[in-house]
């Protein structure tokens, strides 16, 4: 291992923040002797319509998984990010929206949030969408986006978003799924000057599944779409028949709030069901600490409001906290690559939250592109998505932040609603490349292969011992596989899939994905699910996919193929699967190799041997272990003389 750098807490950051590390470890030990009593008194951070009296009843016991939190209390969601900032703040932004064209913005009062996500709820009502009825969402990064979504707070329904990079398939799945009988979408989105079809996704995804009743199109760029009368309706039509005013629904703290799926390491995504009360309350109270928060502030993070980061970071934690949230239409690198630095210096932004993806591939741009801007409102940086090398997260520090600024690199994924390991500005001195230490209330424990817990320094799985607010619930419709994803490996506790490190401070670094997920570019994939497109093409026959390490992208997706019977594997076959798995799922999960294989090494019961196709696919052939078990351990020779990432 190369030497660590750390960097102490600046003496004005541990002055000024919220949290100190005083402060920290008393918080944080309190929270652990008296989950009771810390949780009960942080519940109190938003509003209830009825108190709750009970904060926390947690079984993880895999013969009865159930997970409460405040279960006998009334709130709203959408009263909490909106109606209760009225009095004090209507006239404060609450949305800065950033178009894709840089002559394009929106600011939006907490005001005029009010009469959007009012007048959205009724236009939803209207089109019969009711407490508990789930709704599908599929938007570009506008405004609407968090309108719709705050509007199904607003009436207590349960909004499922798919992010717009999906495919029809990929839609017509979650909307199958979910029984959504209304989506939400536009005539186009924009990114980076170039449309997105997303009417017409959503027009081929519904001729796949016969439970939507209504779609309701947002005009975002006016270009052409087909229409389907009766079922098709212009969004903007509607809001004008209705009124500005709609009672915000009492829902139960346990009543789920979103449906959001994500990958796992088999089968098709899961629905992670998060609820009302301990979902707001855990997102809110993260924003505030680990982005050390303070009134006034200009907050942007660049993630899709399509993932959990932007659920939990830029609509609900934020505007839960009355902040002024920036939503980014467009891309890192268009017009040009100063776009993010630009952003900052335009509307004076103080924390910038992105992904390290997003960082080394504006590194390979060189310095000047930032360099020539000023960044000077900056304050804080953070990261989230994959592990962060040290190389970037020392570029971040040095070229974005200018010495200057801390850099939160936080660790959470969707089925945990919020951040759970995290350093804390005032308080936590930071090492590159680690999330160093959790957030209140959680425990992180490090075990072996058989379950065993580590202490001290030592290397293994990550599971998290106690639950926090903010945790997922459920899988929506299939309550046996959340407790067999999550809760089977180890018994007692919940298993993160993530491996990592605990080094003598105590400190964590997520060393990534120890199942069959990989992460590109901080898009969670299922490798099955890649595998399973490439199989459903007819010249295919069999396919393993696997991930490796991609300068930018984190983990690029490598795919071994073997085509049917007579089926010549040629160059223009490489594209047309690369074109048919885009077209499966969407281009997030286009293969970056793929390898035309005779045969793909199995064991003598025919299980595919991934770890042989991961060295391989990591160039590192010269170590790949026991291949004794093989059926044949011929194909392992053809497998490393025809790798496709030669270096
Ligand atoms: C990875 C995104 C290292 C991890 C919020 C996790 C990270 C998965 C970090 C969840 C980080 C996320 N350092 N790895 N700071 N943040 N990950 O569900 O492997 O899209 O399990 O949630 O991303 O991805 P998800």
């Amino acid at each position: 291992m190369s030497e660590v750098h750390v960097y102490d807490v600046p003496d004005e950051w541990a002055k000024r923040a919220w949290i100190d590390d005083a402060k920290y470890r008393t918080m944080y030990k309190q929270s652990l002797d008296d989950p009771e009593a810390f949780w009960g008194e942080h519940g109190k951070r938003i509003d209830w319509f009825k108190p709750y009296t009970k904060v926390k009843n947690i079984s993880w016991d895999i013969h009865n998984v159930s997970i409460k939190w405040y279960e006998d209390g009334e709130t709203n969601v959408a009263y909490n990010c909106v109606d209760r900032h009225l009095e004090k703040r209507g006239d404060q932004v609450a949305i800065i929206w950033e178009g894709d064209n840089p002559n394009e913005q929106r600011l939006i009062t907490y005001r005029e949030l009010s009469e959007e996500v009012n007048r959205f709820a009724n236009v939803l009502h209207w089109h019969g969408v009711k407490k508990g009825d789930r709704v599908t969402i599929y938007l570009p990064m506008i405004p609407e986006a968090a309108f719709a979504m705050l509007a199904c707070a607003r009436l207590g329904a349960i909004h499922s978003v798919v992010f717009g990079g999906f495919s029809p398939d990929a839609i017509a799945g979650r909307i199958e799924d979910a029984q959504c009988a209304v989506v939400i979408t536009a005539d186009e989105g924009l990114r980076g000057g170039r449309k997105v079809p997303l009417k017409a996704n959503v027009d081929a995804a519904l001729k796949k599944t016969s439970t939507v009743k209504h779609v309701l199109v947002v005009k975002r760029t006016g270009g052409e779409v087909d229409w389907t009368p009766g079922r098709d309706v212009w969004y903007h039509e509607a809001a004008a028949r209705v009124s500005t005013t709609c009672p915000a629904e009492p829902v139960n703290a346990e009543d789920p709030l979103f449906i959001l799926y994500t990958s796992g390491s088999t089968g098709t995504p899961k629905g992670v069901v998060h609820t009302t009360g301990g979902y707001l309350v855990f997102a809110s109270m993260t924003h505030q600490y680990v982005f050390d928060y303070h009134e006034g502030d200009i907050y942007w993070c660049t993630a899709d409001v399509g993932w959990v980061t932007g659920h939990s970071y830029i609509v609900y934690g934020p505007l839960a906290n009355g902040a002024t949230t920036l939503m980014f239409e467009g891309i890192p690198n268009y017009p040009s690559m100063s776009r993010f630095w630009e952003v900052i210096d335009k509307h004076k932004v103080n924390i910038f939250y992105t992904a390290p993806t997003a960082i080394r591939s504006l590194m390979g741009a060189g310095e000047e592109p930032v360099k020539k801007t000023s960044r000077a409102s900056l304050r804080l940086l953070g990261s989230v998505g994959e592990p962060i090398n040290p190389e970037a997260w020392e570029w971040y520090h040095r070229v974005v932040g200018d010495h200057r600024c801390p850099i939160v690199d936080t660790w959470w994924q969707t089925e945990t609603g919020g951040i759970l390991i995290t350093p804390l500005p005032g308080a936590t001195k930071l090492k590159p490349g680690s999330a160093t230490r959790p957030f209140f209330g959680v425990i992180p424990e490090v075990v072996d292969g058989a379950g065993a817990t580590l202490e001290g320094a030592t290397e293994g799985n990550l599971v998290i011992a106690d639950s926090w607010p903010g945790q997922m619930r459920t899988v929506y419709g299939d309550h046996e596989r959340f407790v067999k994803t999550y809760f089977s490996t180890y018994p007692g506790k919940y298993f993160t899939g993530d491996g990592c490190r605990r080094d003598s401070d105590g400190f964590y670094w997520i060393t990534g994905r120890v199942d069959d997920v990989i992460n590109v570019s901080g898009h969670r994939m299922g490798t099955a699910e890649v595998e399973s497109a490439l199989v459903a093409h007819p010249k295919v026959s069999e396919a393993a996919v696997v991930g490796y390490p991609h300068d930018i992208k984190g983990q690029g997706i490598y795919a071994y193929v073997t085509v049917m019977e007579g089926v010549e594997p040629t160059e223009d076959l490489r594209k047309e699967l690369v074109a048919w798995v885009r077209k499966e799922i969407g281009p997030i999960a286009s293969p970056d190799l793929i390898q035309f294989a005779q045969g793909l090494p199995k064991t003598r019961s025919g299980k595919i041997m991934r770890r042989i196709l991961r060295k391989i696919a990591e160039n590192e052939y010269g170590a790949l272990g026991d291949t004794s078990t093989l059926a044949d351990p011929g194909v392992v020779t053809q497998l490393i003389d025809n790798r496709q990432n030669r270096k």
